[in-house]
């Protein structure tokens, strides 16, 4: 593979603040290098430095040069939660919410995840790996270079597991959320999730980094979702957990006893919530497009990054609560309804998402030995990601040291 170079560019930005993950003031903290290149040898960044640093005798023979002239370098954002392997859309049930059903009566009434389960369940292998690919390239266009991808719309033992090989396949980090909803042929959660640990986990546990559960009234409680973490840990996956979306049900205590990497939505968490995440090495993943879709409150952003709680940003990518794929728009809402700064949203997602997914060592920060991961953005200011809303700033987009991706 050819050294890349890119050379002139206006500004280069990378998180600073020390060893992941980033709490408190150290997630404000960014490196902004102006008249600057990026070097990217065998798949990793080699160096980045000033155009007056830049030594022309030691560049490798083979080089292909990518313009950065006018141009921002920024690392390749991380979404770190999605659910983008599903199958059809929830349009008409869009415009019932627009016309003033709430998402939780839909639910109820067997809509909502559970019709996106109906036409996943329908759907065969190839076309779920298409859909993902289909996803993940629009992701890219946003700026995107890692995502993380849930199953949680099969409920049933193939369709979970296609899910989880199709995130796989199409590039992306699997986590099972065998924990999403209580399909209709089971009697209750108990009774479904007899038939999950025993008939899905041993398979889902070689497929996936982590599982995920929906702790929520409708879905999960905490007695539930214990047995299946505590069952999930055992195998040998990550923990993650869905709380406080729309009510406080003790879903942080549980994460924070088992250790769980993240507990993600946070809508409804209160003061003891903040603390209890503050003083733990649990993530708190917000995901403030599902609170604007649904007409939530937003989650206490700027309260758990000010309690030093570790604070990761993400879209919840999926056809009912969140069809945003963009972590600029994520961005933009965190400065505006968060109250965090750009440079605090730049590091949650990227520094901050990628300890959420364990790839901290490796991608999220533009430093020599972090993969060569790196979107370039035409624009004047690396702020452009989140000032400008809906913006469509990114220009270039290289993984791994190669173009992947060019408006
Ligand atoms: O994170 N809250 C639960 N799960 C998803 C939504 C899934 C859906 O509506 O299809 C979420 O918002
Ligand atoms: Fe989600």
């Amino acid at each position: 593979m050819p050294a890349l170079l890119v050379r002139d560019l206006r500004q280069v930005v990378s998180p600073a603040g020390g060893p992941a993950p980033l709490r408190g003031s150290a997630l404000g903290e960014l490196r902004v290098l102006e008249d600057a290149y990026v070097l990217c040898v065998d798949g990793l960044v080699d160096s980045v430095g000033t155009m007056a640093e830049l030594d022309r005798p030691t560049l490798p023979g083979e080089l292909v040069e990518v313009g950065g002239r006018g141009r921002v370098a920024v690392p390749g954002l991380v979404d770190c939660h999605t659910h983008a392997c599903f199958a059809g859309d929830r349009a008409a049930e869009f415009e019932l919410r627009a016309r003033g059903a709430t998402y939780e009566e839909i639910h109820a009434s067997g809509g909502g995840i559970l019709s996106t389960v109906a036409a996943t369940r329908a759907a065969g292998e190839t076309e779920l790996v298409g859909v993902v690919e289909r996803h993940r390239s629009w992701m890219r266009a946003h700026g995107t270079t890692t995502f993380e991808g849930k199953s949680g719309y099969g409920l049933d033992r193939d369709t979970e597991l296609a899910q989880l090989r199709a995130v796989r396949e199409a590039g992306g980090v699997p986590t099972w959320l065998g924990a999403h909803a209580v399909p209709p042929e089971h009697a209750d959660a108990d009774a479904y999730l007899d038939f999950a640990l025993a008939q899905v986990l041993p398979e889902a546990a070689v497929l996936a980094e982590a599982a995920d559960v929906f702790v929520e009234r409708g879905a999960f409680d905490v007695p539930q979702a214990r047995r299946y973490l505590e069952a999930c840990r055992d195998a040998g996956l990550a923990l993650r957990m869905h709380a406080d979306q729309f009510t406080e049900m003790g879903g942080i205590p549980l994460a924070v006893e088992l250790g769980a990497r993240s507990v993600d939505h946070l809508e409804a968490t209160g003061d003891e919530g903040v603390r209890a995440l503050a003083g733990s090495d649990v993530a708190a993943v917000l995901l403030p497009v599902a609170a604007l879709v649904l007409g939530r409150p937003m989650p206490p952003g700027r309260a758990l990054v000010d309690a030093g709680a570790i604070v990761a940003l993400a879209t919840d990518f999926n056809p009912g609560s969140a069809f945003c794929e963009s972590l600029p728009v994520v961005m933009s809402l965190a400065c505006t309804q968060l109250g965090l700064s750009p440079a605090e949203a730049l590091a949650a997602c990227t520094v901050n998402a990628a300890h959420v997914l364990g790839r901290a060592d490796r991608i999220g920060r533009l430093e020599p030995g972090y993969a060569a991961d790196v979107v370039l953005l035409d624009a004047p200011d690396w702020r452009y990601l989140a000032y400008h809303l809906g913006g469509e700033h990114v220009a270039v987009v290289v993984e791994q040291g190669e173009v992947a991706w060019e408006r």
